[in-house]
């Protein structure tokens, strides 16, 4: 079998040199990043560290050298921009890959249509339960942080630890972004076999102690 080993050989050396060799894309990476200032997330925070990567996947000489990464950012509003943006840029040149949004609904629409168009999404954010749906709708998702049904799972050994039965879940509703909301939900849909209630707090209905305080006994 001396000559296929040498085939072999052969043909492995063929190939690393077509992968190191070929390896080399334009790939359009569209960023969706918050102007505004005031969260986490914005792009005053973040950019320069997707320059950062950007330089360094480039300076490396390792194996992604040869990929040009043109990156464009735009704007997220946690609303609609991101979605709008991607659907009134892909009429030209769909781009290859899309960073962000983080914010969940803003991610939804963007993730549902990137998804149909095969186009992979990174995102630090959509943490709510209903993006581990990667059949259809969420596909093309992946995300780098810990979604909320993994904090789920502590309160779930907590629960387990301690024998406990019931919980209160007490959160507010803003009704816009809605964080606490998909925070505790990640934990109502792992606990449906407990006894869960919840407390919502809104704008037009402020904390009322004597309330709360009505629930739990209610409960127990
Ligand atoms: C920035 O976002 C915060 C929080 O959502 C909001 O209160 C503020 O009005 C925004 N600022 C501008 C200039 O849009």
């Amino acid at each position: 079998m001396p000559h296929l080993r040498t085939l072999c050989v052969y043909f492995l050396v063929a190939l690393s040199l077509v992968m190191t060799n070929t390896m080399t894309e334009d790939l359009d990476v569209l960023v969706f990043l918050p102007q505004n200032n005031s969260y986490l997330f914005s792009y005053e925070r973040v950019a320069p560290a997707i320059r950062y990567a950007q330089k360094r996947l480039k300076a490396d000489g390792g194996q992604y050298s040869g990929f040009n990464f043109n990156i464009q950012f735009e704007n997220s509003d946690c609303l609609y921009d991101a979605f709008f943006t991607l659907a009134d840029r892909s009429c030209g040149q769909k781009p290859d890959l899309i960073l962000g949004p983080v914010c969940e609904y803003e991610a939804a629409a963007v993730v549902r249509l990137a998804s149909h168009w095969n186009i992979p999404v990174i995102s630090a954010g959509a943490l709510a339960t209903g993006f581990a749906n990667k059949n259809k709708e969420y596909s093309h998702l992946t995300r780098i942080a810990p979604p909320y049904v993994k904090m789920a799972e502590t309160f779930t050994a907590m629960f387990e630890h301690f024998s406990w039965r019931s919980a209160l879940l007490v959160f507010e509703d803003d009704r816009e972004q809605r964080n606490c909301y998909f925070t505790l939900e990640g934990v109502y849909h792992l606990m449906s076999n407990y006894n869960i209630e919840s407390y919502v707090l809104t704008d037009d209905k402020p904390l009322d102690t004597d309330e709360l305080l009505r629930s739990i006994s209610d409960m127990e």
